[in-house]
């Protein structure tokens, strides 16, 4: 064992954080890459499914609101590619695999958004996964990525009430305000637990991600926890969750509940979701659209360090 192999074992074992300029295996560094440019992808392309709603919103409280945690999530998304350039990835190249398909996003942005309690629904459900799941990834090996998780979840916090703070409002409101709430939640129930990630045993990359203390739990326990903290809010809520089979098992002390359907999973993380072509064309027109301020800045810092472009 050399001695960069040594340091880096070392420092996983004592549960210390691994910094951008330490040896590390190429797989290691080849996985977080993955993980956090998968990450970051998410985020940016997750700004499409509530931004459409922006112009919609329907009072300026809910604007401002709506309007401040779209841009939360570019935020989370620049943190995030900073945290992979810390690697050696190249911002504009990870942006290339994205809108060329060659990178995943989370499959949960795939799914339109139908009315305006789908923007509650996905601050109640979709910011609640992502909170379960981020929280754990705030004590991840990698130094940079673990750091940029903390002030992520903070702002993901943030998401998760005014979504379930939305619902409550619709929920106290008509009839057909509560049924438009228990459309969407039937609708982005299952694709919530998908976000997750595929079952522990097909799932190929847990087993080494949990060994390097990337991922501190495996999908499934991370799913049973979303679906532990989720019940009782949905019942304070007056909502249903859409599996018969969700019920409280004394003996493990956790709720069963049904499996999603993983053959959508596997169709929408390749690419035959509702919405992935829509999404992903939207996100290549925005780069075209941006070209013009990439090349301004460029040309701009050459002529202040004297260098020209
Ligand atoms: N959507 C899209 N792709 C997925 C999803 C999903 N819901 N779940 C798993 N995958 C992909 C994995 O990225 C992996 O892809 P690969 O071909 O690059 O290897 C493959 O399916 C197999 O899955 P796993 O072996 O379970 O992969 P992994 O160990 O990376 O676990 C997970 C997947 C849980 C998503 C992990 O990468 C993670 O915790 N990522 C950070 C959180 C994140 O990206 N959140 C984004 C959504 S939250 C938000 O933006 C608000």
């Amino acid at each position: 064992m050399t001695t960069g192999e040594a340091v880096f074992t070392e420092t996983i074992e004592r549960d210390q954080r691994v910094e951008p300029a330490d040896w590390m295996p190429d797989g290691y560094r080849r996985t977080m890459i993955r993980q956090i440019a998968q990450h970051a992808h998410s985020e940016i392309i997750g700004m499409q499914p509530e931004g459409e709603w922006i112009t919609r919103a329907p009072t300026l409280r809910r604007k401002a609101i709506l309007l401040a945690k779209v841009q939360d999530e570019a935020g989370h998304g620049l943190y995030l590619y900073s945290a992979a350039e810390t690697l050696g990835a190249d911002r504009g190249d990870l942006t290339r695999r994205l809108i060329e398909g060659r990178q995943k996003y989370s499959s949960i942005f795939n799914y339109p958004t139908h009315s305006f309690a789908d923007v509650g629904v996905i601050g109640w459900l979709v910011d609640g996964a992502a909170i379960c799941n981020q929280v754990p990834l705030c004590r991840s090996s990698f130094g940079p990525y673990a750091r940029a998780m903390i002030r992520i979840c903070k702002e993901e916090s943030f998401h998760q009430r005014q979504g379930y703070e939305l619902l409550l409002n619709m929920m106290s409101g008509t009839p057909a305000q509560r049924d438009m709430v228990q459309d969407s939640v039937n609708r982005w129930w299952w694709p919530s637990l998908m976000m997750f990630g595929p079952p522990d045993a097909d799932s190929p990359n847990t087993a080494q991600s949990m060994a390097w203390k990337i991922k501190r739990h495996t999908n499934d326990e991370l799913r049973q926890r979303f679906v532990d903290m989720t019940v009782p809010q949905a019942e304070a809520l007056g909502v249903t969750l859409p599996d018969p089979a969700l019920r409280w098992n004394a003996e493990r002390e956790h709720y069963d509940f049904g499996q999603p359907d993983w053959d959508e999973l596997r169709r929408v993380i390749s690419g035959d979701g509702p919405l992935n072509r829509q999404r992903l064309a939207r996100r290549r027109q925005a780069d075209e659209d941006g070209a013009w301020v990439r090349e301004a800045a460029a040309a701009h810092a050459a002529r202040r360090s004297g260098v020209p472009a």
